[in-house]
């Protein structure tokens, strides 16, 4: 029962559009009528500023990153069935970003809630993950482009840097939802008309 609540909670840290309060402080209050529409760090700099895009990626990586301590803390991680628990509190603050409970279960792309999650079961992966969309960001400079090709890697270096076989899963299903939000990116770079950043 406990355990119900507290996955719930994880669901609502989540589906609290951060990206829509940051960019309704600073005067745009139709963040998904511009830009790509996202509610995410890259739409919120795009429209907003820089500095609002940064409170947004905070914002959102900390949505992810609180579920996933507070479950290791306090029922730790030894076990298989301790560490599914963990995994699904993660799922479930980024279930809450993409399909927000507040925006009719609408909702982000996932990837700064996904790295908050991901720091919280393995830090190295996440720094490697973020030489990946550094890279792809810098030599293409397609921001979804990077955040794919980084949800793409993390299944593989949450094989090489973590043990448990439940995270390795926790990622591919990440990566497939955080797939499934980029559809409308996809087409667009395909057919050459995803905008880059400066
Ligand atoms: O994390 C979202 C990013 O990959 C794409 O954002 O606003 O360009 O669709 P956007």
């Amino acid at each position: 029962m406990y355990l119900l609540l507290g996955l719930f909670l994880s669901y609502l840290l989540g589906a609290i559009p951060v990206g829509i309060l940051v960019a309704r402080k600073y005067g745009h209050p139709d963040l998904t009528q511009k830009g790509s529409g996202n509610i995410g760090a890259t739409n919120v700099a795009r429209i907003v500023g820089k500095k609002a895009g940064i409170i947004t990626l905070i914002g959102d990586i900390t949505k992810g990153l609180l579920p996933v301590l507070f479950f290791s803390i306090l029922i730790g991680t030894d076990t298989w069935q301790e560490q599914t628990i963990v995994a699904l509190a993660g799922l479930s603050a980024f279930l809450g970003h993409i399909f927000s409970i507040f925006l009719k279960f609408k909702g982000g792309k996932g990837v700064a809630t996904a790295t908050g999650v991901f720091l919280g079961l393995c830090p190295l992966a996440v720094l490697v993950d973020i030489m990946v969309f550094s890279f792809v960001a810098w030599r293409w400079r397609y921001v979804s482009l990077a955040s794919l090709s980084a949800a793409l890697a993390m299944p593989v270096l949450m094989g090489l840097f973590s043990d448990k076989k439940v995270y390795i899963l926790l990622a591919v299903v990440i990566a497939f939802l955080i797939f499934y939000r980029h559809k409308d990116n996809i087409k667009r770079l395909l057919a050459g008309r995803e905008p880059t950043f400066k």
